[in-house]
């Protein structure tokens, strides 16, 4: 088995795959006007993600995380779970969502092969949830996360991207809410994207706050694995769930990168914040074209950089997040 690895010795075990850029939300960090399509192509069709992920298995992947902007919009999305999840050699099929369709659907998505789910949950106030979203739904989604502890998840995490001045107040909210629930929450440090420069200087907030209140109130940093990519995990004996910590702004971040991104049109992304893409949706059309697909990635990855370079305000060609999967 081959093991996909770059020039800077990081090993590439982790995909993330885009399945569609659009969304039914306008969080005000990401799409404040909503979506708009941007291109004329169509989404990869799940033969396709098929054949593009039994190619990644043969070099190495072991995880697959699918993404949008929102997933579940496509009403193919549990055949592309099953799809993913029985190509031998996955191990784990993860999604990241808004939760929209969370309390209809997580049963379904977990009878179709899916481990793991990430929410974006941005206030656990309903007003403010609503603010940030666009969308007076938050009692729906907060079931919905209850459905997904209930069906079985592996693993429930809940993302949430703390504003200054909109939702930082809520802190101490969340960290209550853990006591008892068996989640993950997971703050997110407001990333600059080509799109929100105004938004991202009025409200970016350094998260090595949190981690400092985090210490000073008995957390633990745990010991990082090798899989766990660039989030910080901390613990505490107290609280059934965990604390995660995704600073892309504090040093040596991508030091433990260990993903790449396919967007939904078939481009490998080798950054969240890097440039244009390598097309590899001429190499999806039958297995036959596997061993080309395998080189083609192989030989892209050379162009790796060492970090995305976003404190030199270099967001690359990336508008919003949505338009890669995060
Ligand atoms: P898991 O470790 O599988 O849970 O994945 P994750 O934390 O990457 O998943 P999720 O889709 O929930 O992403 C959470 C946030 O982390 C999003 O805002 C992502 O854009 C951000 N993120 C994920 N990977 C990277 C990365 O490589 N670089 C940067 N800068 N941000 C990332
Ligand atoms: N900065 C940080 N996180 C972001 N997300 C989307 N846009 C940004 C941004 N500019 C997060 C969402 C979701 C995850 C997939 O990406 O909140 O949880
Ligand atoms: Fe949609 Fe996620 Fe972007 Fe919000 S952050 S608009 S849910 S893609």
């Amino acid at each position: 088995m081959q093991q996909l690895k770059d020039n800077f010795n990081r090993k590439f075990e982790y995909l993330r795959l885009s399945i569609t850029d659009e969304c039914n939300f306008k969080c005000n960090y990401c799409l404040p006007d909503g979506y708009q399509r941007s291109h004329e192509n169509q989404f990869l069709s799940h033969q396709e993600i098929n054949h593009l992920v039994q190619a990644f298995v043969e070099l190495g992947t072991k995880k697959v995380r699918i993404t949008g902007g929102e997933p579940s919009l496509r009403k193919d999305f549990s055949d592309i779970i099953k799809s993913v999840a029985s190509v031998e050699g996955i191990e784990k099929v993860a999604t990241t969502t808004n939760g929209f369709r969370l309390q209809k659907d997580a049963q379904h998505w977990f009878d179709a092969g899916l481990d793991a789910i990430n929410v974006s949950v941005d206030s656990l106030d309903a007003k403010t949830f609503y603010l940030i979203t666009g969308k007076n739904i938050f009692q729906k989604v907060m079931d919905g996360v209850s459905a997904c502890v209930t069906a079985g998840y592996k693993q429930v995490k809940i993302n949430s991207v703390l504003l200054k001045g909109v939702n930082d107040k809520d802190l101490d909210l969340y960290i209550d809410w853990i006591k008892t629930q068996p989640i993950q929450l997971r703050f997110i440090e407001l990333m600059q994207t080509g799109d929100n420069a105004e938004f991202f200087d009025k409200h970016h907030l350094s998260g090595l706050w949190i981690k400092e209140k985090l210490l000073a109130e008995g957390w633990t940093q745990k010991v990082p694995l090798s899989h766990d990519g660039p989030a910080q995990i901390f613990t505490h004996s107290e609280y059934q769930g965990e604390v995660g910590l995704i600073m892309p702004y504090s040093q040596d971040f991508c030091k433990s990168c260990n993903r790449l991104r396919v967007s939904s049109t078939g481009k490998l992304h080798l950054c969240l914040f890097g440039e244009k893409g390598v097309d590899l949706r001429d190499l999806l059309i039958d297995s036959s074209q596997k061993e080309a697909l395998k080189a083609r990635i192989i030989l892209a990855l050379e162009d790796k950089k060492e970090s995305h370079y976003l404190q030199a305000g270099n967001t690359g060609i990336t508008p919003h997040l949505a338009s890669i999967g995060g």
